[in-house]
């Protein structure tokens, strides 16, 4: 079975840059297969890893509803959707939760395709979850372990507090997490101490400290994927640190 890291956050706070620099860094580190799931319902992860995304699993979902093909069964559609949803890239796959777009249940779809993505992440070594803020998602998304939730902060004590909720959130709601850890993003010069004296009064376990890069910033702002950062970047240096740390071994 693989090995899933999912993120989580406020939004603007850097998880789907960070996402995308996990995504990059088990590719070089060879821990492949990979998948990335963009789970957040404004996907953009496929732009910091520089792709194309054709259906989602959100069409999936609507098609669904109004029922399979005749002469199919829900669940052969709805594997067959799973599958044809499924990006291929170099050393890893892209697959994009999207949103349905009417109003209505979608329970039926959501336990299927849970079930199906299930199946799908026996297939790679690593798992690596672009979540939004509501940690809801991540339990709908997946029956399966999630060994670390990475929460992603700006470096403000209300931030922080944020990141907490969310800890708590998901200790609430029961999810199978095995670590929960706090990585700060955006950190300026000369913030450290500080950051770790607030992190520490959360009682927050932290993975670490992300400096802000005003590359990373252009990248965006240019529309050039994040995973093409030069191998000298700061926050991608810092960031590569934290992973040695979670996925290294
Ligand atoms: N370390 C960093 N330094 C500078 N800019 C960053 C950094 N991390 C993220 N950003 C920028 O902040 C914005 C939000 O990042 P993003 O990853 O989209 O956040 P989220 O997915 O949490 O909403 C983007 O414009 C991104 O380029
Ligand atoms: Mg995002």
């Amino acid at each position: 079975m693989g090995y899933s890291i999912a993120l989580a956050g406020k939004g603007g706070t850097g998880k789907t840059t960070l996402a995308g620099l996990l995504v990059r860094y088990l590719v070089e580190k060879g821990k492949t297969p990979v998948l990335a799931v963009d789970a957040d319902a404004n996907a953009n992860l496929n732009e910091v890893l520089g792709l194309e995304v054709g259906e989602t699993l959100g069409d999936a979902r609507e098609q669904m509803k109004k029922g399979a093909p005749s002469g199919m069964t829900k669940d052969l559609f709805m594997e067959m959707k799973v599958q044809e949803a499924v990006v291929e890239a170099d050393g890893f796959d892209l697959i994009v939760m999207g949103r349905p777009e009417g109003p209505g249940c979608y329970c039926a779809a959501n336990t299927l395709l849970t079930q199906f993505l299930d199946k799908l992440l026996d297939n790679y070594r690593f798992t690596v979850i672009d979540n939004e803020a509501g940690m809801e998602h991540i339990s709908r998304l997946t029956t399966d372990n999630v060994e670390v939730l990475l929460v992603v902060s700006d470096p403000t004590h209300r931030g922080v507090q944020a990141a907490s909720r969310i800890v708590d959130l998901t200790e609430q709601l029961g999810l199978s997490i095995q670590r929960r850890m706090l990585i700060v993003n955006q950190a300026k010069d000369g913030q450290e101490a500080m950051i770790r004296e607030v992190v520490g009064r959360f009682g927050l376990e932290l993975a670490g400290i992300v400096p802000e890069d005003p590359l990373v910033r252009e990248f965006d702002l240019e529309g050039k994927p994040t995973v093409d950062l030069a191998d000298n970047s700061p926050a991608l240096n810092a960031a590569y640190r934290i992973f040695d740390r979670i996925a290294g071994e």
